[in-house]
């Protein structure tokens, strides 16, 4: 603001404009500060900034990044599986991030149950972030594309992981792997490409993850609540099982309907060829729509997408 002051040789008028306008941006205007960024980098080609949180946590504030391309260096012998990276804003002169060890080793295959075996290859560990809403907020980071290669002779299946982050970004974290079912083999069918975490949100009790690719790629959202352990999913009649809608390809969730109701939302981007959104709510343990809105279509031409879903 005192650089905004108008120099001397303006005329008074003018000095009384600008004089009252600096008074009210005082008392209510938002800057930001163009002049001086905190920039952080990350390594060349490894999409870093795909994705990015703020996080707070013991007086100490930081910006979580994902690079869902990078190599990581806690799994050197994985290729490119992506990484999360935490920077500190403050006291942090050589804007310098490091990457997050979220414990999952260095083995390119990892056991994950009864007819799993995880590949990490290009799994885009980093592609959604989210917080959990609350003081000391665990986070949420996905990876849409880990494959559980244990039918790999006939299929490979896309099911999706996420790893929750305790608060303080280091120790044990959580794996999900809602998509997968013991002998479920078939791509495509049910959950088996499903491809879970391409994004996601974080309530105080509930972790919300699209998952686009099931059912043909109609697509679904896995809910699942960390005081019961149990996943929740839309009931069959509350979704049109088009294929190619991507139900899941974005979520959020908020109180919108009544303080005291969670409503999570789910956008289909390509359904019919012009997008649907739907509102859920919860009901025992299934999702139960409770709104829906349909796009226009644009151009006649269907949506367009930027997000990689090849294996
Ligand atoms: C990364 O990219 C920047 C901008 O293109 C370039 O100046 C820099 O030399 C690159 N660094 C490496 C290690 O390739
Ligand atoms: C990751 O490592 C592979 C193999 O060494 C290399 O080809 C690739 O360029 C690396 N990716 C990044 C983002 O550094
Ligand atoms: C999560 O599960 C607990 C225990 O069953 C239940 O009390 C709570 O209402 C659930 N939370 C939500 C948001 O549904």
């Amino acid at each position: 603001l005192p650089r905004m002051a108008p120099p001397a040789r303006h005329k008074a008028g003018v000095q009384k404009v600008l004089y009252v306008y600096l008074s009210i941006s005082v008392a209510f205007s938002y800057n930001i500060d163009l002049q001086h960024p905190l920039v952080f980098r990350g390594p060349n080609t490894s999409f870093f900034g795909y994705s990015v949180l703020e996080h707070y946590h013991d007086n100490t504030r930081w910006v979580i990044v994902g690079a869902p391309r990078a190599n990581s260096s806690y799994s050197s012998s994985v290729v490119s599986p992506g990484a999360v990276f935490k920077c500190r804003l403050h006291n942090n002169p050589e804007r310098r991030c490091t990457e997050m060890d979220l414990g999952r080793g260095n083995q390119p295959r990892e056991s994950c149950g009864k007819t799993c075996q995880g590949d990490r290859d290009d799994e885009w560990m980093g592609v959604s972030l989210a917080r959990q809403d609350r003081v000391n907020g665990n986070i949420l980071a996905c990876a849409h594309r880990w494959k559980n290669v244990y039918y790999d002779s006939e299929h490979i299946l896309p099911h999706g992981y996420c790893s929750i982050i305790p608060p303080t970004l280091q120790g044990q974290t959580k794996p999900l792997i809602p998509c997968y079912e013991d002998y479920k083999q078939k791509y495509g069918e049910e959950h088996g490409s499903c491809q879970a975490g391409i994004a996601g949100v974080f309530t105080e009790e509930l972790v919300v993850m699209g998952a686009p690719g099931s059912y043909y790629w109609t697509g679904t959202i896995k809910v699942y609540n960390l005081t019961s352990d149990t996943f929740y999913s839309p009931n069959k009649d509350s979704i049109d099982s088009h294929r190619y809608s991507y139900l899941g390809y974005a979520v959020t969730a908020g109180h919108f309907s009544s303080p005291n109701v969670i409503d999570i939302v789910a956008g289909a981007p390509q359904h019919s060829g012009c997008g649907k959104v739907y509102v859920f709510k919860i009901d025992g343990t299934s999702l139960v729509k409770s709104f829906q809105a349909s796009g226009k279509m644009v151009h006649e031409q269907h949506c367009v997408f930027a997000k990689c879903f090849n294996i």
